[in-house]
């Protein structure tokens, strides 16, 4: 067990447990975190999961393919650690990861 930490773009936390083979996505929607639309359902088709990621768990977080980079292209407060969290596939090596999120989502 582990967890991450969401912070909105206004200083909030909220602590979510991670689950072994869930998408960072996944995990937030299904702990009511505000601030991850998630419109397409995890397909890098709509770019309403943006987050940033400290860039010490940048790293950490896997590769990002084509679709990823290009729907992040569109992302207005891109950030050069920024990602899709449908695309990260969450694991216990990601305790006490921060994840902040911008303010707006596309
Ligand atoms: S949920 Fe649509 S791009 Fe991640």
């Amino acid at each position: 067990m582990g967890t991450i930490t969401f912070v909105s773009h206004d200083g909030e936390s909220q602590e979510v447990e991670i689950v072994e083979g869930k998408s960072l996505m996944q995990i937030a929607t299904s702990n009511g975190v505000d601030g991850i639309d998630a419109d397409c359902g995890g397909e890098a088709a709509c770019g309403t999961c943006h987050v940033i990621l400290d860039s010490e768990w940048f790293s950490k977080t896997g590769g990002q393919s084509e679709d990823e980079l290009q729907m992040l292209d569109m992302t207005p407060e891109r950030e050069p650690t920024s990602r899709l969290s449908c695309q990260i596939e969450v694991s216990e090596d990601m305790d006490g990861m921060t994840v902040t999120l911008p303010e707006f989502q596309m």
